[in-house]
């Protein structure tokens, strides 16, 4: 009987690039380097893990950012209940692609269960793995998010940090991993859409919104929606908000947020406080629109937070810590927690913020530098033209 080899040789490998995307903020961070890696001659394939799949946090984004379609999609990953089951699912389909497509390098960014399955299926094939928003830390052991990016940062050859803190994070824990900073695409797709979403997006004049005159809130954190009493607080909080400082509130709810309202039955809650008004998560180019005109954004978001800095919108975050520590260093964001009373003292801490905004995320061309760090290092033919 023959035996089946479970690793990938050196010369089995191709001159290809693999991307994972599989949730709404792995979309639009790599939308860039998509963009990036078609002006090259590289070979390169998207593996869509279906983590998310509403058309509202997976083809709208497709659609909105220009993407092609991904070249693997996987089935059935929805029915998954647990982190366990939903990463050992991706895991398997991605395995059984990368045994077929055998690339040099697969491409994971963030910190979802995806990434994990993505970065996990290819160490065991013995391929490189590339971690996209390396390096970033809440210290909070409660998230899934900083079980994921700690074990990829430690299995990823290459770290792609988004500045000097998150290699500094990496230093500290000994990563055997190569470590550039690059900047993270959030602001490359940011600054490739802003003009785009400017023309192409009347969710203001839709919704009867004026620019800098309303609110708007996103939280789909699990520490803070799988709790009946967390997420309660927050709507109290933004009851509060509502009631002191006379504005429309746009709540933009994600899917699991939806469903855990429905089952808290906190609907009643909701739809009594008068401005704040809930709405379906929309598509990327309505959202930074949205996001760009708006006065403040409460958040529990990691990309929020990042791209409410970006916009020069202030932030009031409803977690007790965050990765994103240097925009609170700035001062254009405030940890709030979930408590009611604090939500509405730091919403008016940062309406009478003035500061300098600075650029923390990078200048817009992390998605550049990192496709030309993997064309050194990784793919072993010339390129450009
Ligand atoms: C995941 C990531 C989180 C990231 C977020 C981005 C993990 C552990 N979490 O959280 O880090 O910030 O994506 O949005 O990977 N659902 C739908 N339709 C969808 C997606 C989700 O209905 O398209 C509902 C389903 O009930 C699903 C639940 O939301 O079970 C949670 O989805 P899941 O992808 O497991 O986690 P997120 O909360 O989206
Ligand atoms: N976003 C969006 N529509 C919405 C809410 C958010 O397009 O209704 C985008 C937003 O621009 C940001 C990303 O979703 O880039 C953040 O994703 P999410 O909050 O789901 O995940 P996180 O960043 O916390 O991992």
């Amino acid at each position: 009987m023959r035996l089946q080899t479970k690793i990938l040789s050196k010369e089995e490998l191709q001159d290809k690039i693999c991307v994972i995307v599989g949730t709404r903020p792995g979309i639009i961070m790599f939308s860039p380097i998509i963009r990036e890696l078609k002006k090259t001659k590289y070979k390169f394939f998207v593996i869509h893990t279906g983590q998310h799949y509403s058309y509202n946090m997976d083809k709208k984004f497709f659609e909105d950012l220009n993407l092609p379609e991904p070249e693997y999609k996987l089935e059935n990953i929805k029915n998954c209940k647990f982190h366990g089951e939903q990463t050992a699912k991706m895991l398997e389909g991605i395995e059984k692609i990368l045994l077929k497509e055998k690339p040099k390098i697969v491409l994971v960014g963030g910190d979802a269960n995806c990434n994990l399955a993505g970065a996990l299926a290819a160490r065991k094939l013995h391929i490189k793995v590339g971690h996209v928003e390396a390096g970033e830390r809440s210290y909070d052991w409660r998230m899934p998010e900083e079980h994921n990016r700690r074990m990829i940062d430690h299995i990823s050859e290459y770290l792609f940090c988004t500045n000097e803190k998150s290699k500094q994070n990496l230093l500290k824990e000994n990563v055997l991993g190569k470590i550039f900073v690059t900047g993270n695409p959030i602001v490359d797709a940011a600054y490739q859409n802003r003009e785009i979403a400017k023309k192409n997006s009347n969710i203001l004049k839709q919704w009867n919104l004026k620019e800098k005159d309303y609110f708007i809130l996103t939280t789909h954190r699990e520490e803070n929606v799988d709790s009946k009493e967390n997420l309660e607080n927050i709507i109290l909080g933004m009851k509060n908000v509502c009631r002191k400082f006379r504005k429309k509130v746009i709540f933009l709810a994600h899917p699991r947020t939806q469903k855990r309202i429905e089952q808290f039955g906190l609907n009643e809650l909701i739809k009594f406080i008068p401005n704040f008004i809930m709405k379906d998560a929309i598509g990327y180019l309505d959202f930074i629109n949205l996001l760009s005109n708006a006065k403040l954004v409460f958040t529990d978001s990691g990309g929020v937070q990042q791209e409410a800095c970006i916009f020069k919108v202030p932030c009031v975050t409803l977690r007790e810590n965050t990765e994103w520590v240097e925009t609170i260093e700035l001062g254009v964001n405030i940890l709030a927690g979930t408590n009611p009373d604090k939500i509405v003292n730091c919403a008016e801490k940062m309406l009478l913020f003035e500061g300098k905004w600075g650029e923390p995320f990078g200048d817009g061309k992390a998605a550049e530098r990192i496709v030309y760090i993997i064309s050194k290092e990784v793919i072993s033919w010339k390129v450009w033209d």
